[in-house]
């Protein structure tokens, strides 16, 4: 048997996605082995003694404090960038430059100037990049993506999702900071436009195409917040909450909403697509669950179907366990490093590669330009 390759993988930040990372890092060659093995060379954070615990618990060999130095070292192939947004360009273009392949959570930029640099770069060194749009990797909604692809729903008629979250409602919640980037639009970008709509507009092209044009409101319900760092009250910057209207260029109207004022919901992403012949509808808090009408069933017993997506023949599952027991949230992640490695094998880049998460940062862009000038917005490209 041939030896594996060693990557040596080299993390920037340890908060909830360096979390999510590093089980995946541990966990894809007990469930998908292949030709690559991963060894967690080093976490990088800027506080030494959290890097160090992180370090300790997860089984990183080291640390670094500067991003620079990670970047700079010869014994790291893979750089993983689990950090804020405000820090995705700098670290990918050096990253790049110094010869590593890419690993990047979303959104790519903060913008789309950010994150054309990005994809360019990497394309400019050559090396394997990959942005971290995880839901795709989700079994039941891989086999969303099987029931279009496969031509069972027809034409498409519509597409409609939303991602529902309710944890800034309260006006005492400062802004800036650890756990509170998001709400800074210096860091964030954006607001749930490229934090939870992002994800929504990814899966919605890779599900139906590229969307040609956007009609959006948003809303920041709080101006002005505490800043955690200077704690001086400053106007808020991102957008509380964000919804439009899409066409897609094959013809199906969309509709999407996201929001963090939603009161009673945590994280709740629906998604629905509404065809000719049948129509198919996800939700997060049940993950693991297609449902599906196929309007070409027999009339007695059409309905639809709650398919509980375990068995061996769906999506991912004959890597996990036996049909019946299901699956969670994690395991996207481990599905995408798997992804991501079996396309250094067969030399077919795993998508979302940096220039697929570009086209979302346009889709996003477009949004927020069409809040601002109250008017359909074409989406480049
Ligand atoms: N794919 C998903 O579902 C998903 C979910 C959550 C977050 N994200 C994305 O992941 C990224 C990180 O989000 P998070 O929720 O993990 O944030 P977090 O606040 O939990 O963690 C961020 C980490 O980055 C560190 N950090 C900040 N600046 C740094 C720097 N200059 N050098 C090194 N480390 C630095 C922080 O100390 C912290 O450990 C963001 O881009 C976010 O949009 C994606």
């Amino acid at each position: 048997m041939a030896a594996k390759k060693i990557l040596n993988v080299g993390l920037v930040g340890y908060g909830f996605m360096g979390r999510a990372h590093s089980n995946a890092f541990h966990k894809v060659s007990h469930f998908f082995p292949g030709d690559h093995t991963l060894a967690l060379q080093a976490i990088c954070g800027r506080d030494r003694a959290k890097a160090e615990a992180f370090a300790a618990q997860w089984g990183y060999r080291g640390i670094e404090t500067d991003w620079r130095k990670l970047v700079e070292r010869g014994d790291i192939d893979v750089i993983d960038i689990a950090s804020p947004n405000d820090t995705h360009e700098e670290i990918a273009l050096a990253a790049a430059a110094a010869g590593k392949m890419v690993l990047c959570e979303k959104p790519l930029g903060r913008n789309p100037g950010e994150s054309q640099r990005m994809a360019d770069a990497v394309e400019k060194a050559g090396v394997a990049n990959m942005v971290w749009y995880n839901y795709r990797r989700i079994p039941a909604v891989m086999l969303a993506k099987q029931v279009a692809d496969e031509g069972k729903l027809g034409r498409v008629f519509h597409y409609r999702a939303k991602f529902l979250q309710d944890w800034t409602i309260s006006p005492d919640l400062p802004q800036g900071g650890a756990g509170l980037w998001r709400l800074d639009a210096s860091v964030a970008g954006s607001g749930v436009t490229g934090d939870l709509l992002a994800h929504c507009i990814d899966t919605a092209m890779w599900l139906n195409g590229p969307i040609a044009e956007v009609c959006a409101m948003t809303e920041t319900f709080v101006k002005e917040r505490k800043h955690t760092l200077t704690g001086e009250v400053a106007p808020v910057g991102i957008d509380d909450a964000s919804a439009f209207l899409a066409r897609f260029t094959n013809g199906s109207l969309a509709t999407f909403e996201a929001t963090r004022y939603a009161r009673g919901h945590k994280a709740l992403y629906t998604l629905e697509m509404n065809g000719e012949h049948g129509s198919v509808f996800w939700d997060l808090h049940d993950l693991h669950r297609l449902q599906y009408f196929d309007h070409r069933d027999e009339g007695r017993v059409r309905g639809w179907r709650s398919i509980h997506v375990t068995d061996g023949d769906q999506p991912y599952m004959k890597n996990w366990w036996v049909p019946g027991l299901q699956i969670g949230y994690e395991h996207s992640f481990v599905h995408q490093v798997a992804d991501f490695l079996a396309g250094l094998s067969s030399g077919q880049p795993a998508e979302p590669t940096f220039r697929a998460g570009l086209a979302t940062d346009y889709v996003c862009d477009a949004v927020l330009r069409s809040a601002r000038s109250r008017s359909w917005e074409a989406v480049p490209g």
